[in-house]
Order: structure tokens, then C-alpha cells, then sequence
């Protein structure tokens, strides 16, 4: 299904498939925005909608990535690839790399927004302590150490290639659990430990990517206090 994005907010969403971008792309249309979402497999989307644009791709199709963004005043990257010896190494920074000159042809676009890993940190290294410490043995266990590090190109990929025109915000969310939303989530500078449902990631995702305070920020995910 394609429809012309009408409304004032049009976000565009890469991983709308996933188990974050999934909850964006539902409250996005939620609140009543226009919505663009990539899809390898647009059966596994399993909604319609006269707002929602689906655009059959994958991260390697310029055409489809162009066709997701255009016309988009926000556009989220919930994507990722799979933890453990199957990563495709370097896929994220790849894909943004394509896509970084895409978003800067856009003439509406006002922000974008890149969902990152928990322990990377900010592109100057910058990284509390208890991360710095954690994050080798973390990523070792959970096998994101090829993630972790194709994460930290990418968040240096766009301090390097910050936009006049548009905005940039990389989110770290901590421990993310599939359970049910309705709990309000705040932009920290302290890394919370705290699990969070993908749910109400998805929705704060939405809320940040309009918030132009987070502009040129690496903020953590909170609960509300
Ligand atoms: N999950 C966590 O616990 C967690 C915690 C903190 C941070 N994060 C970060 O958040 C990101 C998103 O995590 P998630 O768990 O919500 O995502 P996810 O469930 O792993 O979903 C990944 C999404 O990326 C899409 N994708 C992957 N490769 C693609 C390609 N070549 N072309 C088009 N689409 C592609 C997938 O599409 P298909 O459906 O077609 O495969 C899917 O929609 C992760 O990469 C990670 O950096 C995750």
C-alpha cells in the first residue's frame, strides 16, 4: 500500500520490522503521524494503514532507501543486525553511510535518530566508568562484540557528518525486555540499568526523535523518575 505523506510529522523508520521499531512504527500511527517504512519482508509488518507507506528493501537498495525518506520530516534507524558470530560486520556503518546523503537531499527532514547499543560510547570516547569497564566482558558474553563496534563507527560516522540542515540524536538504551508498555521513559546523561519494555522504547523513540533539545546528543533511557 502507498499513500502520499500528508500530515505534518511523516516519520520514516528503518527495522520497522524489529522488536523496537515495530512499537515506534504502531504509535507513530498512533498519534496520528504519516509513517514510511523499509521492509525486506513487508508480510512480516502485519499492518495497514492509510498513513502507513511500505517500501519494499532491503539496506543495499539506494532507490528504496531514497523512496522511504522522501518526503519525511523524521526518520528513525531501529535496525540492527544479529548478535554472535553472524553479525555482518560493519552492516550498520555501511548502511548509514549509503543513507547519510539521502537524508541530506531531503529538503523537509528536521532530525534523525539512530537507536545504538548500551556500551558505546560518544565519539570522542568519552564513556562512564562503569561502562568502560563493562563493555568488553559484556559484549564477549552476549556476542555483540562485532555490533558494539560497527555501533561506535557509525556514532562517529555522524559526529563527523553533522548536517546544517538537520538534526542528529543517538539513543543507548540499557536492558530491553518484551513485556507491556504504559511506563514513561526519560533521555538520561546517566546510563540506566533498569529494564525497559521495547514497547515504551518505541514510543519514547518517537517522542525524541521531535525533541530538538536531544540534537547533537547521545542520551541513555531512563525510566521516569
Ligand atoms: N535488542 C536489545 O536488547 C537492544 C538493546 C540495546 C540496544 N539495541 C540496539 O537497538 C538496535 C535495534 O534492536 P532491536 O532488537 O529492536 O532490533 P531487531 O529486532 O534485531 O530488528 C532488526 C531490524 O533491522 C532490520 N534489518 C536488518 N538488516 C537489514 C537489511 N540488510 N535491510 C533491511 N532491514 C534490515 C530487520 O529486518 P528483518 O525483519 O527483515 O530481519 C529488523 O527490522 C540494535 O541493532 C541494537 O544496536 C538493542
Amino acid at each position: 500500500m502507498t499513500t502520499d505523506p500528508t500530515t505534518e510529522v511523516t516519520i520514516g523508520i528503518f527495522g520497522g520490522t524489529g522488536q523496537t521499531g515495530r512499537h515506534a512504527l504502531h504509535h507513530a500511527l498512533q498519534l496520528g503521524y504519516a509513517v514510511r517504512v523499509l521492509a525486506r519482508d513487508p508480510g512480516k509488518l502485519n499492518v495497514q494503514h492509510d498513513r502507513l507507506t511500505v517500501v519494499q528493501g532491503d539496506f543495499e537498495n539506494v532507490a528504496a532507501l531514497r523512496e522511504t525518506v522522501k518526503g519525511t520530516t523524521h526518520v528513525i534507524c531501529c535496525a540492527g543486525g544479529s548478535y554472535g558470530k553472524g553479525y555482518d560486520k560493519g552492516m550498520m556503518t555501511r548502511f548509514i553511510a549509503r543513507l547519510w546523503p539521502l537524508l541530506c537531499a531531503e529538503p523537509s527532514l528536521k532530525a534523525f535518530l539512530f537507536q545504538s547499543v548500551f556500551f558505546a560510547p560518544e565519539p570522542d570516547g568519552s564513556n562512564p566508568l562503569i561502562l568502560k569497564l563493562l563493555a568488553p566482558p559484556a559484549a564477549f558474553f552476549t556476542g555483540a562484540s562485532e555490533m558494539l563496534k560497527d555501533n561506535g563507527a557509525v556514532m562517529r560516522f555522524l559526529a563527523a557528518n553533522r548536517s546544517d540542515t538537520f538534526g542528529s540524536i543517538v539513543t543507548r538504551p540499557g536492558k530491553l525486555v518484551e513485556k507491556t508498555g504504559g511506563v514513561a521513559l526519560v533521555a538520561s546523561r546517566t546510563p540506566s540499568f533498569a529494564a525497559i519494555s521495547f514497547a515504551d522504547l518505541g514510543a519514547f523513540t518517537v517522542g525524541a526523535v521531535q525533541d530538538a533539545s536531544l540534537y547533537g546528543r547521545y542520551p541513555f533511557v531512563a525510566l521516569k523518575p
